[in-house]
């Protein structure tokens, strides 16, 4: 299991001491939480921006680029300069099957490309665009904050997801976001999940190395 750690909750102030401490932990990825204030209440692209801009130049671990916003081409602009490992947008803002076959397209350009689901979004919805896609990132909480608590038919949804592409021979990756913890994180692999989006329950961790090490080693 990989991790993404969504560095949302990190203040300011503390930015540069927390990356480099999930750095010296070895998180697989830094997961950035754009939020545009449209698509969901709340508007991070500032702080996102400059994180990712931070990032950029004190490491080499990859940005897993999370887009909740409408339109998502803006945003694409905005974070494709920091070359993100991939690049993820939410199936729910586009109207149809021609348009989210021109974001991926357009967002193959410059890295991997993902689709995001809401929780009451049905996983049959993403089926017909697996094989062009790198990772769906199925929400396990509802997009908009952090440190909410998993909801747990969303597991059914990855098994579901996990059965499809195994069944389909697709190489596609299941990323999970929302609500991971050590509690939850066994039965989250076993569902299928490749990539665990950690926040909150990371970040407020006193020892980061041994809370990734312990994820990784309940996961694999
Ligand atoms: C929620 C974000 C998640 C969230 C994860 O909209 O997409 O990435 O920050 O943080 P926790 O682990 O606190 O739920
Ligand atoms: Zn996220």
């Amino acid at each position: 299991m990989e991790i993404s750690t969504s560095i949302l909750s990190v203040k300011e102030e503390e930015s540069a001491h927390t990356f480099y401490r999930l750095e010296l932990a070895h998180t697989d990825y830094y997961h950035i939480d754009v939020m545009d204030g449209e698509f969901v209440e709340n508007n991070t692209t500032e702080r996102m921006k400059m994180y990712s801009d931070h990032l950029k130049n004190i490491t080499n671990i990859p940005l897993d680029i999370h887009l909740m916003v409408k339109d998502v081409k803006k945003y694409v602009d905005i974070f494709s300069p920091n070359e993100p490992r991939c690049i993820t947008f939410h199936l729910e803002v586009v109207k149809n099957k021609e348009e989210v076959m021109e974001l991926i397209n357009y967002i193959k350009q410059f890295s991997k490309v993902g689709i995001s689901i809401k929780p009451g979004t049905k996983v049959e919805d993403v089926y017909e665009y697996l094989p062009f896609i790198h990772t769906v990132l199925v929400m396990t909480v509802e997009p908009g904050k952090g440190g909410q608590a998993l909801i747990p038919g969303t597991i059914e949804k990855i098994k579901q997801l996990k059965k499809y592409i195994t069944e389909n021979n697709l190489d596609t990756e299941i990323e999970a976001d929302g609500g991971i913890n050590l509690d939850n994180i066994k039965e989250l692999s076993q569902a299928g999940v490749d990539i665990a989006v950690v926040g909150t329950s990371l970040i407020k961790a006193k020892d980061y190395k041994y809370t990734i090490n312990k994820l990784k080693e309940l996961s694999d």
